[in-house]
Formats: structure tokens, C-alpha cells, sequence
């Protein structure tokens, strides 16, 4: 069993675009600039955009934090965003999600310029993605087909499946997995609350991407021999021992599983880690593409 270490690759991903930037600044090019924002005071989304911004500061980006309550209305929130897509010195845009019940995330997305958009999650961005064209690649996937590229994984003709269909992970993954080149080339099962007889298709895996937000859900029995299990979830349980009140559990049950994989990502330290690095490089080409 391998561990696939999201921390090492994403350090790599992030030197290799340092140098970029420093060769940017050696050229008097524009530097990348990722423009951030975060309504309200979710714990979880407060710990994610540190970590973005955190990342862009590492690499040599710009970046810009724009917190607003999470009263701000609708109206509101668009009208930055469309000041955003306005500013030539704002590369990328991302929102961070969920947004607050009363704010649309379909007005919100569809707002954003696509050359900005560097979640890839608005619609032109995601039909250039499902037809296999240049495009930003939702982050999280994104990561994942990074770090298995690194490993040089080879997934020709794998039996996929994945867990969860939310157009944030599941359902680009699947798409990505189901593409040609490599990683790719698999047939793709996606699956969700509805789907019967999940453990077998589990069982039937060469490689699983559990996506579905279920602490310790895939057990060691869900799992074949020699399977690549790819770790998406990162929830917060309680922990009394742990000074930050919670542990971090991901949708897999590491102690069951890990043994029987070929390859296993932690939590965390797995995906969350490429996630960010994959960002990173969406926000690198949308510089490089908008100037
Ligand atoms: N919430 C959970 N994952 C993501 C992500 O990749 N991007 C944004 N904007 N919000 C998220």
C-alpha cells in the first residue's frame, strides 16, 4: 500500500509555479491575482480561503480577501462581482461555497466572467470541460487527476466509481475519469443516495473516489484488493481531545481500507492539499490567458 501524499505533490505543484511567477517578474509581466470572497462566518469556508490565501502568498500571487456578512443581499454580492470581472488587475474569482440561503449560487456563478471563473463552475466552463476543451478545471478533480499523474498512475481501462454527484466534485470527476488520455480512460459508474447495491459496485473498483460528505462511510469490506481509494471527504466530528474541539474525518475508514489499496490518500493531507494547488494553477493560466 502506498500513501498518496497531497502534501509533497502540492509543495511541488506550488515551487513549480513560483519559479513561473518569478519568471513573470523577470519578463515585467503581470503577476497572477486571485480575488477571493467569503460571505459570512462559516468555520469550515473560513479555514479554506486562509489556506487559498495562504497558498497565493507562498507562490508570489496577489490576492484579495474580501469578507462581507452574511446579511449582504443578493444584489449586493452580484454587484462586487461584477466590479471584480471589471478590474483589469483581478485575474480569478472565486466565492467560496455554500453561500447563505437567501443568495443564489446559480446568479452568483453564472455572474462571474468565465476567463475569471477559476473553480471552473460556471456553465461555458463546464460544457468546454465535458467536451473535453481548454478550460478551468474545478479544483478538487482537478487535484485528484494531478496527484495520480504524478504517481503515474495508469488508469486505462479502469472500473471507476465515484461517490457523490455534486457539480463541485462527482460529477466532474466522473467526467474527467471517463476522458481519454491518462489518468482517464476508465468506465465510469457515478453513484449517490439512490444507488443500489453500492457496496458491491464498490467492491467491483479498481479505483473509488468517495465524494459523498459521510464520515467513514466506505469500509474495508466496500473494497477490493489491490484498489486505488481516492478520499474527498473532510468532515468535522467532535473531539474533546483535540484542541480545536474536532477531528477531521474523511468518507473513508482509513484503518479498514488502506490495507487491502494499491494506493490510498490520507485525511487529511490527501486531497485537500492538490485542491488548493490545483487553484493555484487555474489562477496561473487565467494570468497568463486574460493579459
Ligand atoms: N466549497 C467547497 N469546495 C469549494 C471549491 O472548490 N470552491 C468554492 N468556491 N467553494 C467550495
Amino acid at each position: 500500500m502506498q500513501i498518496l501524499d497531497g502534501l509533497l505533490v502540492s509543495k511541488a505543484t506550488k515551487d513549480e509555479l513560483r519559479l513561473k511567477v518569478a519568471q513573470l517578474v523577470t519578463e515585467g509581466k503581470k503577476i497572477p491575482h486571485l480575488a477571493a470572497v467569503l460571505v459570512g462566518t462559516n468555520g469550515a469556508s473560513e479555514t479554506y480561503v486562509a489556506a487559498k490565501v495562504k497558498a497565493c502568498q507562498e507562490i508570489g500571487y496577489k490576492s484579495t480577501l474580501i469578507r462581507l456578512e452574511d446579511d449582504i443581499s443578493e444584489n449586493k454580492l452580484l454587484s462586487i462581482i461584477e466590479d471584480l470581472n471589471l478590474d483589469p488587475d483581478i485575474d480569478g474569482i472565486l466565492v467560496q461555497l455554500p453561500l447563505p440561503k437567501h443568495i443564489s449560487d446559480e446568479k452568483v456563478i453564472n455572474t462571474i466572467l468565465p476567463s475569471k471563473d477559476v473553480d471552473g463552475f460556471h456553465p461555458v466552463n463546464v460544457g468546454r470541460m465535458v467536451q473535453g476543451l481548454d478550460t478551468f478545471i474545478p479544483a478538487t478533480p482537478y487535484g485528484i487527476m494531478l496527484m495520480l499523474e504524478h504517481y503515474r498512475i495508469n488508469t486505462k481501462g479502469m472500473q471507476a466509481v465515484v461517490i457523490g454527484r455534486s457539480n463541485i466534485v462527482g460529477r466532474p470527476m466522473s467526467i474527467l475519469l471517463s476522458q481519454s488520455g491518462n489518468p482517464g480512460n476508465c468506465t465510469v459508474t457515478i453513484t449517490h443516495s439512490h444507488t443500489k447495491n453500492l457496496p458491491e459496485l464498490c467492491r467491483n473498483a479498481d479505483i473509488i473516489v468517495a465524494a459523498l460528505g459521510i464520515p467513514e462511510f466506505v469500509k474495508g469490506d466496500m473494497v477490493k484488493d489491490g484498489a486505488i481509494v481516492i478520499d474527498v471527504g473532510i468532515t468535522r466530528v467532535p473531539d474533546a481531545t483535540k484542541k480545536s474541539g474536532f477531528a477531521l474525518k474523511g468518507d473513508v475508514e482509513f484503518a479498514t481500507v488502506a490495507p487491502k489499496c494499491s494506493f490510498i490518500t490520507p485525511v487529511p493531507g490527501g486531497v485537500g492539499p492538490m485542491t488548493i494547488a490545483a487553484l493555484m494553477k487555474n489562477t496561473f493560466k487565467a494570468c497568463v490567458n486574460n493579459n
